[in-house]
């Protein structure tokens, strides 16, 4: 049993990993300032013995004691990290500063959940770890992406610098409950429009792809990367390489849903990449890993909880 800083636990992925750490029997600090996640998420965990909830934000420092750190503070979709972008690019940079001098104090290992959006509009696929990205430093997307770069220049000049015990990971699409209803996400935007017999929108022809991975897979990618030996820092890609249209996904949403709602096409938002799936050579290697779940399996239980939430049958 290990003492866990969780940053960002109170949202999607952050209140799944709680779920799996306190399972495990770690003692968890969750920290979040609540701008994306929810106590509605982690309500459950509140009153556990091993389960502690500190309402802070990363762009000022902590000051505590832990062994793991996983770094998930940020939020995550378009529309929440361009609603304040300044602040976005602080939550990464400063937040990563602030989370590296902990772990440099306190000599913890620390995880960064950094993201797929590294590579930009990638002109290889799939892309690779070594695969430098291509990446417009002043659109609207730059205070999420660039962000998300110069936090991985971060803690790599942490481990060549300081020595620190460093793990980077990055995250692909990934889906599952506890997704935000309105945050713009193709998955979640598909069920809720379905479960409320809205119109499907798609952007562009909907014959650019994704790949989508569940929660639950990636989670076990995250403790298994945080677990592995000090001679992968990463960057390691987790996600799942099987790729879906926008077509096919919304085909698949209402054949699940048993909706009618019509699909309607509007142009696609700038920046928004064509194609994007990992190669997963190196998680497969390294870490054993791969994903399981099916998208079908997926969608269902991701269907479930949004009927849940929204009150609808
Ligand atoms: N979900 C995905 O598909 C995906 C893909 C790539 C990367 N990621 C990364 O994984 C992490 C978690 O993403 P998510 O999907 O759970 O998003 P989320 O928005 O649900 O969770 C982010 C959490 O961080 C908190 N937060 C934001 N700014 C903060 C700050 N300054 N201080 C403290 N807490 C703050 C939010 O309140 C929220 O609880 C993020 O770093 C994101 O960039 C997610």
């Amino acid at each position: 049993m290990s003492k866990v800083l969780v940053t960002g636990g109170a949202g999607f992925l952050g209140s799944h990993l709680c779920d799996r750490l306190l399972a495990d029997r770690h003692e968890i600090l969750c920290v979040d300032n609540f701008f994306t996640g929810t106590k509605r998420n982690i309500l459950h965990l509140i009153g556990n013995p091993l389960f502690e909830l500190q309402r802070h934000d990363v762009t000022f420092p902590l000051y505590v004691e832990v062994e793991r750190i996983f770094n998930l503070a940020c939020p995550a979709s378009p529309v929440h990290y361009q609603f304040d972008p300044v602040q976005t690019t602080k939550t990464s940079v400063h937040g990563a500063i602030n989370m590296l001098g902990l772990a440099k104090r306190v000599r913890a290992r620390i995880l960064q959940a950094s993201t797929s959006e590294v590579y930009g509009d990638p002109e290889i696929h799939p892309q690779t770890e070594d695969y430098w990205g291509r990446v417009n430093p002043i659109g609207m997307r730059s205070c999420y992406d660039e962000g998300k770069r110069c936090a991985e220049t971060l803690f790599f000049d942490y481990r060549r610098q300081h020595k620190l015990d460093i793990k980077v990971v990055r995250i692909f699409n990934t889906y599952g409950p506890r997704m935000h209803p309105n945050d713009g996400r193709v998955v979640s935007n598909f069920i809720v429009q379905a479960l409320k017999g809205e119109d499907i929108t798609i952007y562009g022809t909907g014959q650019q792809t994704r790949s989508f991975c569940y929660v639950d897979d990636l989670i076990e990618a995250l403790l298994r990367m945080m677990e592995s030996g000090p001679d992968l820092p990463g960057p390691v890609n987790v996600g799942n390489p099987r790729e879906f249209t926008m077509l096919e996904l919304a085909e698949r949403v209402l054949s699940l849903t048993g909706s009618a709602s019509r699909l309607v096409f509007q142009p696609l938002p700038e920046d928004d990449p064509k194609q994007r799936q990992p190669d997963i050579t190196l998680a497969r290697d390294k870490l054993g890993w791969e994903p399981k779940v099916s998208l079908d399996d997926g969608l269902r239980e991701t269907i479930a909880y949004f009927r849940r939430e929204l009150g609808s049958r």
